[in-house]
C-alpha cells in the first residue's frame, strides 16, 4: 500500500488580451503556458493527511492561511470520492511563480485533484475536474470566471466572454511569446477596484470607452492568431498596453519592461493579467529575435523570462 503513488499535472496560463475589460463583458484571450508547470504526487503513508510543498510540510489541518485554497482543493476532491480522512502524503512541485497572473492557484487545484483521482483509480472527466477546481478557486478569488481552471488544465487557447461558454480555438501563429516577470507581486484585486472607482467617480464615459476599445482589440487579436499575422498582433498588443496604462493598472516596472522589449525589436508588448506588478508579455517573429528581447528584459530588471513558441501542434 505504501509504495502506491499517483501524479497529476497542470501548467501555467497567460492572458494575451482583454484583461480588465473582461470584467465588463468584453472578450478576452488566454493561453495555456506550459513553460511553467506543476506536479502533485499522492502516496500512501501513516499518520494522516500530510502536505509537502515549498511553503509548508506537515499535517493538512495545520496548513497556513495562505494555502487555504489548496486545502479546499484537497478536501473537495477527497469528499467527492467519499474519502474525507485518508493516510496520504501530497507532494507539490511547482515552477509557476505565485501571484504573477500565471494561474498558480487554479493550477495547484488541477494537479492535486488529478493526482487524488488517479491515486484512487477513479475516472475524472474534464467537466468534473473544472467543477471541483471551481470550489477551491472560489476560496482563492471569490468569484472566479473559470478561465484559469480551463487554461491551466487544457491545451487550447480560449476566447472568453463573461456569461458565455469558453471557446477553444486553434493557434495558427508562427511567432514567439516572451514573458517577463517584474518580480513584484501582482495586485489584481486593487487594480480591478481602481477601474471600478474611475467609473464611479466621474470618468465613466471615457473609462467605458477605453474598456470597449480593449474588447475590440481582443476580437482583432483572435483573428490575427488564427490567420498567422504576428505583426498585426504585436500592434494590437501595444495598443492594449497603452489603454491599460491610461486606465492606471500598469506600473513603472511593467512600463520599463514593455519599453525595453519594444526597443529590442519586439513586434509588440503589454502587461498581462491584473497588473500593478506581475508579468508582461512581448511578441517576436523568430526565436533569435525572442532571445534578444528576453536578454533586454533581463537587463531592464526582469527577475525571470520565458520564451514559448506560439504555434499549437495540430490535433490528431
Ligand atoms: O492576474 P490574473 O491572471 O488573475 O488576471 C486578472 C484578470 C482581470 O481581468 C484583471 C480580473 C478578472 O477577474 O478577470
Amino acid at each position: 500500500m505504501e509504495d502506491k503513488f499517483a501524479t497529476g499535472h497542470s501548467h501555467g496560463k497567460i492572458i494575451l488580451m482583454g484583461e480588465h475589460a473582461v470584467v465588463y463583458g468584453e472578450p478576452s484571450i488566454a493561453l495555456p503556458f506550459p513553460a511553467v508547470d506543476m506536479t502533485a504526487t499522492v502516496k500512501g503513508t501513516t499518520g494522516g493527511l500530510l502536505i509537502d510543498c515549498s511553503y509548508y510540510q506537515g499535517i493538512a489541518t495545520d496548513m497556513p492561511e495562505v494555502l487555504h485554497s489548496l486545502k479546499k482543493a484537497i478536501q473537495t476532491a477527497l469528499s467527492s470520492l467519499g474519502k474525507p480522512n485518508q493516510n496520504i502524503r501530497i507532494k507539490i512541485e511547482s515552477s509557476i511563480p505565485p501571484e504573477r497572473g500565471m494561474g498558480s492557484s487554479a493550477a495547484v487545484a488541477v494537479a492535486v485533484t488529478r493526482a487524488i483521482y488517479r491515486y484512487y483509480g477513479k475516472e475524472l472527466s474534464h467537466e468534473k475536474l473544472l467543477e471541483l477546481v471551481d470550489v477551491a478557486e472560489r476560496v482563492a478569488h471569490g468569484n472566479p470566471s473559470g478561465l484559469d481552471a480551463v487554461t491551466t488544465s487544457g491545451d487550447s487557447p480560449v476566447f472568453y466572454r463573461k456569461g458565455e461558454p469558453f471557446v477553444p480555438f486553434q493557434l495558427k501563429m508562427d511567432a514567439y511569446l516572451i514573458v517577463g516577470d517584474t518580480g513584484v507581486t501582482g495586485q489584481t484585486r486593487e487594480a480591478v477596484q481602481s477601474i471600478a472607482d474611475r467609473i464611479e467617480n466621474g470618468e465613466q464615459s471615457r473609462t467605458l470607452q477605453q474598456i470597449r476599445a480593449l474588447g475590440d482589440l481582443a476580437e482583432k487579436a483572435k483573428s490575427f492568431l488564427e490567420h498567422n499575422k504576428p505583426e498585426s498582433l504585436g500592434h494590437v498588443m501595444g495598443d492594449a498596453h497603452e489603454l491599460l496604462r491610461e486606465l492606471g493598472v500598469s506600473s513603472s516596472d511593467l512600463n520599463r519592461l514593455v519599453d525595453a522589449a519594444k526597443q529590442a525589436g519586439a513586434l509588440g508588448a503589454k502587461l498581462t493579467g491584473g497588473g500593478r506588478g506581475g508579468c508582461m508579455i512581448a511578441l517576436s517573429a523568430t526565436k533569435e529575435d525572442a532571445e534578444k528581447v528576453s536578454a533586454a528584459l533581463e537587463k531592464a530588471g526582469a527577475v525571470h523570462t520565458w520564451i514559448t513558441h506560439l504555434r499549437q501542434e495540430e490535433q490528431e
